[in-house]
């Protein structure tokens, strides 16, 4: 991007009537269900000494399985990084087998939670019902939430993306209020563009983050709207983080595979 262009993006998020734009620049790594304790501690540990090469100005975070979400949490100490948890229960304690609790996870120092990731969504039968009760969980505990929205090919190819993203976005977000929003960042993640190798272009996921943004503004206003960090993710990689994180509307990436190597993750969160 030329100066000028830097330049007017930076003013445009500056002001809106007046209003400062609180709008963050946020790199997430979703580790999925890869690394081991082991593994994991020594790419946090990466992770965060590379942290420093990175714009103070750029927020980091880190979402591993849970086994070694209090390991990796250390691990992090001192630096900039943050500690995700990549899902939660939906009840807050109790006779649920194999799940997670938000206060577990406030208690081994996650800040964030991602929810609603099409994976999820997928193979494990997450529905919007229960996602609102995710978030409002997450958000009572003082979690910040990532909430993924995204369309599938089918979808996309039936010109049905925009009616799918707004009706994720409409189905949980509504639920809430201008204040909740403070504490959710929004990951668009086409599910064709997920581990797949193929990015959406740089456009494609700019009409439908600009598209996302106004459906925000629809319910809570414009500057509500705006202060809204919406991420992208889907093969995003250090080789087209810098397009993709050029436009208006695209405030950084949730990045699966190129998260699980330090020197990519920090590479892409030097593209802005
Ligand atoms: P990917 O995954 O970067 O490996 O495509 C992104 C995600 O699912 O969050």
């Amino acid at each position: 991007m030329h100066l000028n262009e830097k330049i007017a993006k930076f003013a445009t998020r500056k002001l809106l009537n007046n209003h400062i734009i609180m709008r963050k620049n946020i790199v997430a790594g979703n580790w999925k269900m890869n690394t081991t304790k082991v593994d994991g501690v020594a790419l946090a540990q990466e992770v965060a000494a590379l942290s420093e090469q990175t714009p103070a100005e750029v927020g980091l975070i880190v979402a591993p399985p849970f086994t070694h979400l209090c390991a990796v949490g250390k691990a992090l100490a001192g630096s900039k990084v943050e500690l995700s948890a990549q899902n939660c229960a939906d009840h807050v304690k109790g006779a649920y087998t194999g799940e997670v609790s938000v206060d577990m996870l406030k208690a081994v120092g996650c800040q964030w939670t991602i929810l609603g990731h099409s994976e999820r969504r997928e193979y494990y039968g997450e529905t919007d019902e229960k996602l609102v009760e995710k978030t409002r969980l997450a958000l009572e505990a003082g979690l910040g939430v990532i909430l993924c929205v995204g369309e599938r090919l089918e979808e996309r190819e039936a010109g049905k993306h925009f009616d799918v993203c707004a009706s994720q976005i409409e189905n949980v977000l509504y639920k809430f209020s201008a204040e909740d929003m403070k504490k959710v960042i929004i990951a668009y993640e086409p599910v064709w563009a997920i581990g797949t190798g193929k990015t959406a272009t740089a456009e494609q996921a700019e009409e439908i983050h600009a598209f996302i943004r106004s459906r925000i503004a629809a319910k809570f206003g414009d500057e509500v709207a705006e202060d809204m960090t919406i991420l992208y993710g889907g093969s995003c990689k250090p080789s087209n983080a810098r397009e993709l994180f050029a436009q208006k509307d695209i405030d950084g990436g949730l990045i699966g595979g190129a998260a699980l190597k330090a020197a990519d993750f920090i590479e892409i969160a030097k593209s802005f």
